[in-house]
């Protein structure tokens, strides 16, 4: 059902990074402006910051398929726009109701996606971000910058477009979370599957690679730090627990050996890299990332290839299992679109109260 013309809000967004994820927005907000609509909103790109392709403004909107058409290597000069991008002064002149960050996180500083988060939240807007780093790393403080009336939201950052963070914040609001456990690296679960089958770890790495699965450098998939980060995220938001990445016991899947992987399926058993958050009985929060050989019965067992399971156990319900996409352009860009809603139905509460 389309929402009544008059009731259709335009959100004008600040795009930051034009890689995958922000890509494969583009082309949502350019082919399925129905979609939108019928959700009582429409999105219009007003600015765009990127490293290679440089920066474009446009109050009135951007040509998003321009945009998008210009070749690899071209910048947003070809355009009208520059082909520099002080990232800063984008969000700045922006004045756009929402920034949408996608761009790159190093592991240990949160940057530079931190900064665009903090720009953007001071200058009052609305922020969506894919990037794990700087909730992670700065999740307490973002949180603490962005106004009351906006808001700062990741549902993309742990699960891509599977819907964990939101369903745990709304539908699951009314129980307390005791434990989370999951299978949360795509590429380790694939050079898992591709050693059962008797391949050698570096082997199944450059099929990885190959496959488009796998990062060109896949440290941080194979050493456990992709899901340090994560459970970090999940021990903050679903429990509370105000860890930082280095409080979480982190061993990743380079010390698995083929004779483990021979032993283990012996038992019918499998590897995952499996990230855990647990409270004590004392209420303390301890979480680690590690390899391990789960049994038949174990919900995460069947979690193969890019797909990517979360278990919370609560108190009132017991466990629940969420399982989805962890990876992929589209699906991140629907962790977007989710928090747009979210946005656009608290924007929609505070102008009733
Ligand atoms: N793709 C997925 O399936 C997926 C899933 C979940 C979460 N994520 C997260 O989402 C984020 C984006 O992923 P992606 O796949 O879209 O990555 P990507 O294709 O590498 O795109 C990132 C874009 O950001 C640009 N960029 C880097 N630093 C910048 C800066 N300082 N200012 C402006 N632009 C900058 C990059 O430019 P250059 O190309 O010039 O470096 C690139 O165009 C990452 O944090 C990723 O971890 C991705």
């Amino acid at each position: 059902v389309l929402a009544e013309e008059d009731d259709v809000k335009t959100y004008d967004l600040v795009l930051i990074g034009f890689g995958v994820v922000n890509r494969a927005l583009a082309r949502l907000i350019i082919e399925e402006p129905d979609r939108f609509r019928s959700l009582g909103f429409e999105l219009r790109v007003t600015a765009i910051a990127d490293l290679a392709m440089g920066s474009t403004i446009s109050p009135t909107g951007i040509d998003l398929a321009a945009a998008m058409a210009l070749p690899r290597g071209l910048t947003f000069e070809e355009i009208g726009g520059s082909s520099a991008a002080r990232t800063e002064d984008v969000i700045r002149s922006a004045k756009a109701d929402i920034a949408v960050e996608a761009t790159f996180t190093n592991g240990v500083t949160g940057e530079p996606a931190a900064s665009h988060v903090r720009w953007a939240l001071d200058a009052g807007m609305h922020v969506v971000t894919t990037n794990k780093g700087p909730i992670a790393l700065h999740g307490a403080e973002l949180r603490a910058r962005a106004s009351a009336d906006r808001c700062f939201l990741f549902e993309g950052s742990v699960l891509s477009g599977t819907p964990l963070l939101g369903l745990v914040r709304d539908t699951l609001a009314g129980t307390q979370i005791t434990a989370v456990r999951g299978v949360l690296n795509g590429t380790s679960n694939f050079v898992l599957e591709r050693m059962e089958a008797g391949e050698r770890l570096e082997q199944s790495v450059a099929e990885a690679q190959a496959r488009g699965y796998a990062e060109a450098d896949p440290s941080a998939d194979l050493n456990g730090s992709d899901v340090r980060l994560k459970v970090t995220i999940l021990a903050n938001e679903l429990m509370n627990a105000g860890l930082t990445p280095d409080q979480v016991t982190t061993t990743g899947i380079e010390s698995i050996s083929a004779s483990d992987i021979i032993a283990a399926a012996r038992d019918r058993r499998r590897w995952k890299l499996i990230g855990e958050v647990h409270r004590e009985v004392d209420g303390t929060v301890t979480a680690s990332v590690q390899p391990v050989a789960l049994d038949t019965d174990d919900p995460l067992i069947g979690i193969s290839g890019a797909t990517n399971a979360v278990s919370v156990t609560t108190d009132l319900l017991g466990p629940v299992t969420i399982t989805g996409p962890g990876a992929g352009a589209t699906e991140t860009a629907f962790a977007l679109l989710a928090d747009i809603i979210t946005i656009h139905s608290q924007s929609k509460d505070l102008s009733r109260a």
